[in-house]
């Protein structure tokens, strides 16, 4: 699937229900002329929401990732993870970091590396790829 930026995300979204609002139907035009109209108008409003529904979950993980990121990790790689060269942590934007599979990614969280602390056990399997996912939309 694409990527997109949270940003995108958002703003689809209010585009989103933009359109559905404006046409989503008035108080009198239930009339018998307007039902295939109206028909129509059903037929895209299910489309679209099968769209979103399937463009969810990804963007729900990456959501969910960045709530673990905020409480478990941003103290160390920074609010936004451009790191903290106190803490000697690299950009997760970066592309050293975005060349990392998900594979790689997932055992660094999991087993930790240097003074990077393991989160195995701490994190459940589900939170440490919901950060995989969050890291991903960090890509510069
Ligand atoms: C106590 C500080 C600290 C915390 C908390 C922390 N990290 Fe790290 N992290 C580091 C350091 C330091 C490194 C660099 C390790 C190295 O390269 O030796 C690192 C490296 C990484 C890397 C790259 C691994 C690599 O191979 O270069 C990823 C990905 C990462 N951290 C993700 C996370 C995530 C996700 C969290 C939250 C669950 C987190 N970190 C929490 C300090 C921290």
């Amino acid at each position: 699937m694409a990527k997109i930026s949270f940003g995108e995300y958002i703003y689809l979204r209010r585009r989103l229900a933009a359109l559905l609002f404006i046409s989503w139907p008035q108080e009198g035009d239930f009339s018998e002329e307007n039902e295939n109209m109206m028909m129509k108008l059903h037929e895209r409003v299910a489309l679209f929401s099968f769209v979103i529904a399937l463009a969810l979950p990804p963007m729900a993980a990456a959501q969910g990732g960045a709530d673990t990121y905020k409480a478990k990790c941003a103290m160390c790689h920074g609010a936004d993870g451009s790191g903290k060269a106190s803490m000697g942590t690299k950009d997760l934007g970066s592309a050293d970091i975005q060349k990392m599979s998900d594979a790689d990614l997932n055992a660094a969280i999991t087993n930790g590396k240097g003074k990077m602390p393991a989160y195995k056990g701490k994190l459940t399997d589900a939170q440490i790829s919901d950060l995989v996912s969050y890291i991903r939309t960090l890509k510069k």
